[in-house]
Order: C-alpha cells, then sequence, then structure tokens
C-alpha cells in the first residue's frame, strides 16, 4: 500500500488536511505528523474534535518561536521521523511556517512532495506566507492548484514539479459540516446575539498585529462601526492588543464582543449567520464568499484574487475611515459564480495521488 505522510501544525493546516483526510485514510497507509507550531487547545485540537480528524501519529512539539526556530526545528525533528517512515510521498497544505518547514525537511532528505493549495501568489515578499507557498511549490513534484489563476501562476514560474487543478478543499470541508452546524453550535445563544445583526472579525496576519500604526487603525476603525462586532482574538493578536495598551480599548467597547479562537463549527456558524466579516485571513475569505457574505478584508493585496474580481471581497488595507465606510456601502455582486471549485477537491487529490504514485 502507498504510504502517505501529511505534515500539519496550524490552524489553517488541520482544516485542508480534514478535506483529504477521509479519502487519505481509506485509500493509503496515512501517517499524520503535527509539528506543534499550534498548540493551544482552541488552534489545534479542537480541529482534530470538531472535524474529525484521527489523532497525529507523531507530535513534534516544536511550539512558538522566531522563523529560524521553528522552521529548522521542524526540518530537524521531522528528518527522524522521515528515516522512519519512509513514506512514498510527503503531503504539505497551505503557507504556514509547517508548510514550508515538512517540504524542505522531505526533499532534503530525498522524500517527494505534494503541495495541497499550490500557486496562490499575493506577490508580497513581506507576507511570510508568500515565502512559504513559494518555496514549498518550487519542492514539490505533485501540485495541486485550487482555481485555474493558481495554475496559471505555476506555470508562469516554470514549476518543474506536475500540475493539477483540483478545487479548493475548504470547499469540501464547508460542504460537509455546514450542514449541521445549526444543529450542533449554540455560540449564538453563548453570546446572546441574533443572526443577520452582527459582524464577525478575525485579524491575526503578522502584518497588522506586528505593526503598531496598521493595529491602532485596524481598533481606531472597529471602535466606530455602529453595529454588534464578535472579534475572536488570535493568542498573537491578543499579546499585541495588549502590548500596545488597545485590549482595554475594545474590552470597554459595548458594540464589541472579544472571544477566545473558536472551534470550526462554532466559527462557521458565527460566519454563516453573520451581516458582514472583516478579515485578515486567507481561509475566512473564502468561508465568507462560499456563505455568500460580503467580505472586507484588511489588506491591500490578497492571493485570492478572483474573489475580488467576482465583487464579493473588498480590499480595504487598515486606513479606517475606508474600513467604517466599506461596513456601511460595500454589497457584492448579486451573481455568485462557483470560482472555488466543485466540492470534491480532497477527493481528486487522493486519486491522483494513487495514479501518480506506486
Ligand atoms: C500562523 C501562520 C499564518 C496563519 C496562522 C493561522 C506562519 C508563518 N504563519 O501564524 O500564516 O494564518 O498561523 O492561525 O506559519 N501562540 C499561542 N498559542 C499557540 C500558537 C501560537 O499563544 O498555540 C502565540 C505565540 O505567542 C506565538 C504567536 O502566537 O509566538 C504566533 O504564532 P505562530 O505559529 O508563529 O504564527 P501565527 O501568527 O499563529
Ligand atoms: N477559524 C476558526 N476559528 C476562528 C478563526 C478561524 O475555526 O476563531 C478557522 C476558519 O474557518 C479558517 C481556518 O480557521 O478557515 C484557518 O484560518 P486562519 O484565519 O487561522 O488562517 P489563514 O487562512 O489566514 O492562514
Amino acid at each position: 500500500m502507498v504510504k502517505v505522510l501529511s505534515v500539519v501544525g496550524a490552524r489553517p493546516n488541520f482544516v485542508k488536511l480534514a478535506g483529504v483526510e477521509p479519502w487519505f485514510s481509506k485509500m493509503f497507509d496515512h501517517v499524520v505528523v503535527h509539528t506543534g507550531q499550534h498548540y493551544d487547545y482552541e488552534l489545534s485540537r479542537v480541529f482534530f474534535e470538531h472535524l474529525d480528524i484521527r489523532e497525529p501519529d507523531y507530535y513534534l512539539g516544536v511550539g512558538s518561536g522566531s522563523h529560524g526556530y521553528q522552521i529548522g526545528e521542524i526540518v530537524k525533528r521531522l528528518e527522524e521521523v522521515l528515516f522512519k517512515e519512509r513514506p512514498d510521498l510527503v503531503v504539505v497544505y497551505g503557507d504556514t511556517n509547517s508548510t514550508l518547514a515538512g517540504a524542505l525537511a522531505a526533499v532534503k532528505a530525498g522524500f517527494r512532495v505534494a503541495h495541497v493549495e499550490a500557486g496562490l501568489r499575493s506577490f508580497d515578499m513581506s507576507m511570510p506566507e508568500e515565502v512559504n507557498r513559494r518555496v514549498t511549490d518550487h519542492v514539490s513534484y505533485l501540485l495541486f492548484a485550487p482555481t485555474e489563476n493558481a495554475v496559471r501562476n505555476l506555470k508562469r514560474e516554470n514549476v518543474l514539479g506536475k500540475i493539477y487543478l483540483t478545487g479548493d478543499v475548504h470547499v469540501d470541508v464547508l460542504n460537509r459540516w455546514m450542514p449541521i452546524v445549526d444543529k450542533r453550535s449554540r455560540i449564538l445563544d453563548l453570546l446572546d446575539i441574533d443572526p443577520g445583526e452582527y459582524i464577525v472579525v478575525t485579524v491575526h496576519r503578522a502584518e497588522n498585529t506586528d505593526n503598531p500604526v496598521n493595529l491602532g487603525n485596524i481598533v481606531k476603525a472597529l471602535l466606530n462601526i455602529p453595529y454588534r462586532i464578535v472579534f475572536p482574538v488570535h493568542p498573537r493578536t491578543r499579546n499585541a492588543l495588549g502590548r500596545m495598551g488597545l485590549l482595554r480599548k475594545l474590552e470597554e467597547s459595548e458594540n464589541i464582543v472579544l472571544t477566545k479562537p473558536l472551534g470550526y463549527i462554532d466559527f462557521i456558524k458565527m460566519v454563516k449567520h453573520s451581516w458582514k466579516v472583516i478579515t485578515d485571513s486567507g481561509g475566512v475569505q473564502r468561508e465568507a464568499y462560499l456563505l455568500g457574505i460580503p467580505c472586507i478584508v484588511l489588506r491591500d493585496r490578497t492571493e485570492w484574487v478572483e474573489l475580488v474580481e467576482a465583487g464579493w471581497v473588498k480590499l480595504v488595507g487598515t486606513d479606517p475611515d475606508k474600513i467604517v465606510k466599506s461596513v456601511e456601502e460595500f454589497e457584492p455582486k448579486e451573481s455568485k459564480p462557483g470560482l472555488l471549485g466543485d466540492g470534491r477537491a480532497g477527493e481528486r487529490i487522493a486519486s491522483i495521488i494513487k495514479s501518480e504514485i506506486s
């Protein structure tokens, strides 16, 4: 039986793993390695519970640190597992440090790499995710691109691996779990909010949390939005807000409900019933679009350009006036084209691996 080894470590990696795991576990000898990049219950274990993913076989326990520390430690610790398991293929997901380190460890140790979510580009090398995804794509043997645009990016860069258009695994995951979120989650009652009457906010990208001007502007905007806001706060953001003395301002606002990061089922229910979404996340942009919720993005660039072109995602950067104005004014186009695939990306990826690797 073909042995496939998946490397995951951070929240978005787990969601993507959930899109392929049912197929991988059926069709391959599937080994799952968790790097330990994310370790809090709310950023890690809750996803295995909510998305019904089986326990990882290895936990590398790398934890937080600088990019150099995190990537170096993952490469070192993963190499040992690779030599022990000798997989036919190593699969990495998305664009986190665990993605890049997984790909580097594998290719350096002589194992073939497949990249789920290949070909995305923001064309901004100051974003750590852009470096991670570009390098990963260039060392991968199989490149699973979610969109036509991603395929074009890969062809333009003359990557050496084989490119396949598969659709986005986030669609598979959302389609599977969306029908049951209303039954399974009581999050709206717990937070005492009414459907359609609140905005969901997420902020965690380095360009916003580590830049005091950007974070200050985002907080200023949130304090000036005259609607209810539910803001599940990533620990990186909570730390930065605390350091800059901004956390208390948000806590004191009557409109704003701050929560811990939510598990997938609760989070999707929150987005599904929201009026609008404000985010800097890659995954949340797509989920808002798929659920038909207008999405305002706190960045100047996005790797999901098709959603902007379709008129469903609005890039506003961090100018407070622009953010507040777009909350009032941004309405997506009436038509919502199916830009992210048919919800069968996971199955497709598994059958390509089956025919490519023997
Ligand atoms: C990482 C990804 C980012 C992704 C995000 C999703 C990289 C470079 N970035 O960013 O692309 O969008 O995950 O959530 O891989 N922390 C905790 N508990 C945890 C994990 C982290 O408190 O379980 C805190 C630590 O203070 C840590 C900080 O968050 O230093 C940042 O964590 P890190 O894993 O370096 O990056 P993220 O910001 O989470
Ligand atoms: N997410 C969640 N709870 C939250 C915030 C996000 O379950 O409080 C989910 C969301 O569905 C998204 C996934 O986490 O698909 C990963 O997104 P994140 O914003 O962490 O990372 P990015 O996609 O920006 O890399």
